[in-house]
Order: structure tokens, then sequence, then C-alpha cells
């Protein structure tokens, strides 16, 4: 099983970014500890500011990876490319957010991506990818009901 982790703008400076919100430890420091709670599953981590190189690397992989977990950051709320981008993959796709989006300002409630995605998290902290891991490799379990 290989999945693709992707973070978009902003989230390279995990840790020192608004820690109060995003909590303090970077993406690197994290993810050992997340391949170590997946030992059997490839983990793949990519992480751009440009939105277009998000776009090149889910068509890069959107095609061979078992599932792909995306952190749009701030384009979240504005991209219909990501949108478009998702619909013409052939791999699940999970929307991820560290912070609870609901809870914030206003314009962070609008996903322009979760209507293509399989499903949303949000509100965990870094768990929030774990938990979007846990939620692709259940769909691949024989009883799992993927409607
Ligand atoms: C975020 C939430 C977005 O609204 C914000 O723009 C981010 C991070 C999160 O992980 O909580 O950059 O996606």
């Amino acid at each position: 099983m290989k999945i693709q982790i992707i973070n978009g703008p902003n989230l390279n400076l995990l840790g020192t970014r608004e820690p109060d919100i995003y909590g303090n430890s970077s993406f690197d420091a994290f993810l050992p500890e997340l391949r170590a709670q997946y030992p059997d599953v490839e983990i793949e981590y990519y992480q751009s500011n440009i939105e277009g190189e998000l776009i090149d690397r889910m068509q890069e992989v959107g095609f061979t990876a078992d599932g792909i977990v995306l952190n749009a950051g701030a384009y979240t709320h504005t991209s219909i490319a990501l949108h478009d981008c998702i619909l013409s993959l052939a791999c699940p796709v999970v929307e991820v957010h560290i912070s609870n989006v609901h809870k914030r300002e206003e314009f962070r409630r609008k996903s322009m991506i979760a209507s293509a995605c399989i499903g949303i998290i949000a509100g965990f902290g870094l768990h929030s990818y774990s938990l979007a891991i846990a939620g692709l490799l259940a769909r691949n379990e024989p009883s799992a009901d993927n409607g």
C-alpha cells in the first residue's frame, strides 16, 4: 500500500507557524512517528507553496498510489484547479486539516475540494494525518462499505 501525503502553502512552517493553532512540531519531526504507526504502508511526503506544483505532484502519483492525503492549506478555500485535479485522478483523496476549520474564521468553512474527496478529517492536530491513513486503509478491508 502506497500513500502520498501532500501539504500545501505555509505548511513547511509547521512548528513555528502559529503554534497555538498548528502545534510545536515540524512535519519532518512528525513523519517518522507516522511511518512507525503504519509500518506496512509506504508513506511518501511532498510539500509545496505553489498551486501548480501541488497539481503536478497529484497527477504524478494519482494513478499509481493507493491514496492521497491532502492538506491543501489555504488553497482548500479557493482552488477550483485542485478540485478538478482530484476528480481527474484514479486514486482516492482525503482532505485533511490540522485545525478545526469550522471553528475559525467564516472563510475557512468553505472548501472548494471537499466534494471531490472521499472524506474530510479536521481538528485533530497532526493526528488528522494518521486518521486519514486509517480511513484509506479501512476502505480496503473486505467488509468496507465504501458508499
Ligand atoms: C489548514 C487550515 C487552512 O484554513 C489554513 O489556510 C492552513 C492550514 C489546517 O491544516 O488547519 O494553511 O489547512
